[in-house]
């Protein structure tokens, strides 16, 4: 579904956490758009909001798994089990944006009130997930990969 852009390796490792940073403030802001539209019970418009941002999002996490990561283990392999775990949590993401989503964009359409109700909480599942995530590698994962880069 998905072409990934090339990965920057020059790209120093602080200067690349902030611009993750900046970019979890981007999905944030389209999160909240997404639950407005839930709210207003516009399932078609939030499904096309997450669709929008899947490529990036995929990205993004395809970029801290494979510079983020490689300096966590590299240097501090011993705290590494947390990040690894917030790592995994992109397989959900990846199986949401790749499969899930295209069941609750039927959803969408379908005359069943009880489908629309559970699109809705697929979506809001999404939002929640996705902003702890967020949370998490802001925490745990960005914090230990800068110590652990800077003593490496
Ligand atoms: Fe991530
Ligand atoms: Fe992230």
């Amino acid at each position: 579904m998905t072409k990934s852009r090339r990965i920057n390796f020059d790209e120093s490792i602080p200067r690349m956490i902030e611009r993750l940073k900046s970019e979890h403030i981007v999905f944030e802001s389209n999160l909240v758009r997404v639950e407005n539209s839930i709210k207003m019970n516009n399932i078609k418009l939030a499904t096309q909001i997450v669709q929008d941002m899947g490529e990036e999002i995929i990205q993004h996490a395809v970029e801290e798994e494979a510079r983020l990561m490689r300096v966590i283990m590299k240097n501090a392999k011993d705290e590494s089990s947390e990040s690894i775990k917030i790592m995994q949590e992109h397989n959900w993401l990846m199986n949401f944006l790749n499969n899930r989503l295209t069941l609750i964009k039927n959803a969408a359409t379908s005359s069943d009130p009880a489908e629309h109700e559970k699109a809705k909480g697929d979506l809001n599942e999404f939002v929640d997930n996705l902003r702890r995530h967020f949370k998490e590698e802001e925490q745990i994962v960005f914090p230990l990969t800068l110590r652990s880069e800077s003593a490496g």
